[in-house]
């Protein structure tokens, strides 16, 4: 659905993609992480046609983005800051305007308010939203013209975890339904539980790509088994053959509060790669 071959973009001098490649086949999610700055924000616009490149292939429903009608833009949905946010607007008169300018029945309005949890809130104000309700709202126009293709530029940023869930599970929906979703974040956890495939941005560059899990798995350096003790204890083993008696009699012994391997999360991974981390600390 999306392909990016050798793409190149410069600011002035500033090379800031600097040959990025992966394919993003239909119905499935594709996460680029990175740390603020990366480029993940200008990667999108370009994809979207709003932004000229310098090299390489990119290609967007069989398009170059540069080619891209108005008729060809309306299967996109985007969530980007706060782009297309009415302040002063209820939520139910934010996706009226949007439906006007999209062609969309004002019928779904309502669908769409349920679907992202802001039914009861369809009369408040935009600008009487908290952080997650604006996201949602903002969500609620992204879907509103049923997109094959939907973008969420950092969908999660600032929020807490229970919200951050909530957006989620409405994202995993929209896969379900058969949309492409092209995801950036600099949240590991979230590319973990979301993303089918994932590619880590560094200054420019992918430095590692490939699902979560396998990404893990290849940095997997101790390849050990990690059991904490109901004693407080904690021990290591080899994850081979010859540990398997010990761990055996341990487990049957009922002494294993928690058992463990070793493989790294993403942003250790990206940590190695790059000596930095993928998420400020806060
Ligand atoms: N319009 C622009 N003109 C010049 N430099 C830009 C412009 N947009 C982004 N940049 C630079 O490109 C780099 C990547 O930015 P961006 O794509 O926004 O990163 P991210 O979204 O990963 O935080 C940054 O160094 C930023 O300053
Ligand atoms: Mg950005």
């Amino acid at each position: 659905m999306i392909q990016c071959k050798d793409l190149r973009k410069n600011f002035d001098s500033h090379e800031v993609l600097k040959g990025i490649s992966f394919d993003i086949p239909k119905g499935s999610i594709f996460g680029l992480l990175g740390p603020s700055g990366a480029g993940k924000t200008t990667l999108i616009k370009i994809l979207m046609g709003q932004l000229a490149y310098d090299e390489g292939k990119v290609e967007i429903m069989d398009k170059n983005p540069e080619k891209l009608t108005g008729k060809d833009k309306k299967n996109f949905g985007i969530m980007m800051d706060n782009f297309g946010v009415y302040e002063r607007f209820s939520c139910r008169d934010n996706l009226s305007v949007f439906a006007d300018i999209y062609n969309v029945p004002k019928s779904r309005i309502n669908g769409i308010l349920d679907e992202v949890g802001l039914l009861d809130a369809s009369k408040t104000q935009a600008s009487d939203l908290s952080k997650g309700m604006r996201a949602r709202l903002q969500l609620a126009r992204t879907f509103m013209n049923s997109p094959e293709i939907i973008f969420l530029d950092e969908p999660t940023s600032g929020l807490d975890p229970q919200t951050m869930r909530g957006i989620h599970k409405i994202i995993l929906e929209k896969k379900k339904n058969g949309a492409t979703i092209f995801l950036t974040t600099h949240n590991m956890d979230e590319a973990y539980k979301l993303c089918d495939n994932i590619a880590l941005l560094n200054e420019g560059k992918i430095v590692e790509a490939g699902t979560p899990k396998d990404i893990c798995r290849r940095y997997d350096h101790q390849k050990k088994i990690k059991l904490h003790l109901q004693t407080g204890e904690d021990v290591e083993m080899e994850r081979n053959g010859e540990s398997a008696d010990e761990i055996s009699e341990l487990l049957k012994s009922g002494k294993v509060e928690t058992i463990h391997s070793t493989e790294p999360t993403l942003e250790t991974v990206f940590l190695e790669l790059t000596g930095r981390k993928l998420q400020e600390e806060e």
